[in-house]
């Protein structure tokens, strides 16, 4: 994949868009890049998803006021199965990295949306979901007044201090009742560690709400990502999570940038997380493990740096 540390730093949500159709080369390339992320080398225990650009004059998704004259959408279709939602916040993310690249503006919509649709324009089988879609196009001059309020509502670009989300603690060997309690060391990163912790915190998430906490023990190269969930915000859609997908979107921020600063490693599963197996437990992972959970935080996935 390209470097996608620009577009990180520069995309934010379009609601308004201009109107005008995709050029017949934005759509072959946008219709290239799709194929790339689907081809992309991700996190092995996430599942395939299926990307369709939906253009056209037809081109609606029941969006009602809140987006305006979207050129298309981006329609993810996964199967039903462990790790589903991270996996499109994972690959989704990656394509609206890849068009903010292009030049051409998104917008993510998890809640009000005619899924419907969106079924029906991804040919989603009987055992797929598609659980968000993104309005593509180029923005507008202006921005609507529904645009306006939203984007105050949601604090577009707003984001946590990396405090709130990285918490880089202390070893301790026998990971025992105490880890939960071990403090917290001041955030001092060093590169490339703080440009890829800090595409982390920019990323975009449902209503803003950052739920990606990230725990690190003294200086390995392992961190630990966890899921600050708000429960009932998380769990009204049905097989729709939206902070799953969220974090899906912090660790395709953490790898691109970590291969866009030369990196290399490995994800581990660590979820209980419905219905997947953990693995990956080993000493660093525990006293992690044990910050996290004394936290209430739910353990999602582990990156560890390839030797
Ligand atoms: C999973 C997900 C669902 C979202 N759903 C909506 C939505 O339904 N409507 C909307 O206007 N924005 C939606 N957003 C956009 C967020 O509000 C936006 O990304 C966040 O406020 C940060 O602002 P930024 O994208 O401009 O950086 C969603 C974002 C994510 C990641």
């Amino acid at each position: 994949m390209m470097n996608l540390v620009s577009a990180m730093e520069t995309r934010v949500s379009t609601r308004t868009f201009d109107g005008k159709p995709l050029s017949s080369e934005e759509q072959a390339a946008l219709e290239n890049l799709l194929q790339d992320v689907e081809r992309a080398e991700k996190p092995d225990f996430l599942q395939p998803v299926r990307l369709t650009l939906h253009t056209g004059p037809g081109a609606k998704m029941g969006t009602f006021g809140l987006i305006t004259s979207a050129a298309g959408f981006l329609v993810p279709a996964v199967r039903n199965a462990p790790f589903a939602m991270e996996s499109v916040g994972y690959s989704l993310e990656l394509a609206i990295l890849g068009a903010a690249s292009l030049g051409i503006g998104s917008c993510w919509i998890g809640g009000v949306f005619s899924r419907a649709r969106a079924n029906e324009a991804a040919r989603a089988g009987k055992d797929e979901l598609v659980p968000v879609i993104a309005a593509l196009g180029h923005p507008a001059s202006q921005r609507s007044l529904a645009d306006r309020i939203v984007t105050g509502a949601a604090q577009s670009r707003v984001r946590k201090p990396l405090s709130e989300i990285f918490f880089p603690i202390a070893a301790q060997p026998h990971g025992g009742a105490d880890a939960g309690k071990e403090a917290v060391s001041a955030v001092q990163l060093s590169a490339p560690w703080d440009t890829i912790l800090e595409m982390v915190r920019i990323a975009p998430s449902a209503s803003n709400k950052q739920p990606w906490r990230i725990v690190q023990v003294s200086e390995t190269p392992q961190f630990v990502f966890f899921m600050e969930e708000n429960y009932r915000y998380n769990n009204s859609l049905g097989d729709v999570h939206l902070q799953n997908i969220d974090m899906g979107i912090a660790m395709c921020h953490f790898d691109a940038a970590a291969e866009a600063c030369g990196l290399a490693g490995t994800w581990q599963p660590l979820a209980e997380n419905r219905g997947a197996g953990s693995s990956a437990e080993d000493e660093k992972t525990s006293t992690a493990l044990a910050f996290g959970r004394s936290r209430g935080w739910k353990p999602i996935a582990v990156w560890q740096q390839k030797r």
